[in-house]
């Protein structure tokens, strides 16, 4: 089945952190879990999680995928229908009489078609230079893997630690629906992302910032994807454990930015 076009309603959004209205945050709960699960589900060999183990989450892990200070989530929408309420009023603090909250963005994701994802997670000191646990010098990825697995880094790095230093990301739960591929959906999703670390690093005086992406290596259409966004080969065989303690080799791709007005 051909692609639709690429609509220019279409657009990617951070999911907001603080809700008004607990009505408001169920609802953004229930439509993140369900285009992450279908996600595990259509494409099970482009992640390290499984639909198995994520479809038995609690309700509250995933509050806390949204809500917790680290992980930021972008959201690909296609938008006609917010838009145009938008456009017809003149009240930009207009009000949802459904959902009762004045965000802007809360209100354009509440109203559209959610076709993409992706997760951010950091800012996180790098301590340049220094040895990892097994005595290798430390990667920008390590403190997101413990044991070969992906673990949310225990403490954020405090805000005047990060100013002066190499801060560091990792990009994980890229995802389009396939029936959007092709449309720029997730070259946009990135686009957004690396634009929130670029504000990040004003924001915090921050050095500089790496982002790493990790990836199987039959996925080349995520490779072209990237690699057209600038990253590069960082790590040809990551070993990576998946839940049942398979080791296998991911590529790590990684790119650095610095501070705009540099
Ligand atoms: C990889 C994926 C996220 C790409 O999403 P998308 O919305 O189709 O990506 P875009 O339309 O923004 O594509 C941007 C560029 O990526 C490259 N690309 C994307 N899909 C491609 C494909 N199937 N074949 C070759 N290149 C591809 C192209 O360079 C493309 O630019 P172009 O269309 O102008 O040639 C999507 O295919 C997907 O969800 N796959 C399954 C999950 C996955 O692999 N996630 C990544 C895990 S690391």
């Amino acid at each position: 089945m051909a692609a639709p076009p690429p609509t220019s309603d279409s657009d990617a959004i951070l999911i907001p952190k603080t809700y008004s209205s607990p009505k408001d945050l169920d609802e953004i709960i229930n439509r993140f879990k369900k285009l992450r699960l279908h996600s595990l589900k259509v494409d099970p060999v482009s992640f390290s999680s499984t639909y198995e183990e994520e479809s038995q989450f609690p309700h509250d892990k995933w509050r806390s995928r949204i809500q917790s200070p680290l992980p930021r989530t972008f959201i690909a929408i296609n938008d006609t229908v917010s838009k145009r309420i938008t456009n017809d009023t003149t009240d930009s603090s207009i009000s949802s009489p459904c959902f009762g909250d004045t965000s802007t963005s809360l209100l354009r994701l509440i109203r559209s078609e959610w076709v993409g994802m992706a997760t951010l997670l950091g800012p996180i000191t790098f301590p340049e230079e220094t040895t990892n646990e097994d005595g290798a010098v430390a990667k920008p990825w390590d403190a997101f893997i413990k044991d070969q697995k992906y673990k949310m880094p225990g403490d954020v790095s405090k805000v005047e630690d990060l100013k002066g230093a190499h801060i560091v990301y990792l990009v994980v739960a890229v995802f389009t629906l396939p029936e959007v591929r092709r449309n720029g959906h997730a070259s946009r999703l990135l686009k957004v992302i690396i634009k929130a670390i670029h504000d990040d690093i004003d924001i915090y005086g921050a050095a500089k910032a790496s982002i790493t992406i990790q990836l199987e290596p039959e996925n080349p259409r995520a490779l072209r994807l990237y690699e057209s966004l600038g990253f590069s080969v960082w790590e040809k065989a990551l070993p990576m454990a998946d839940p049942w303690g398979n080791v296998s080799h991911v590529i790590s791709l990684g790119m650095t930015v610095h501070s705009q007005s540099d």
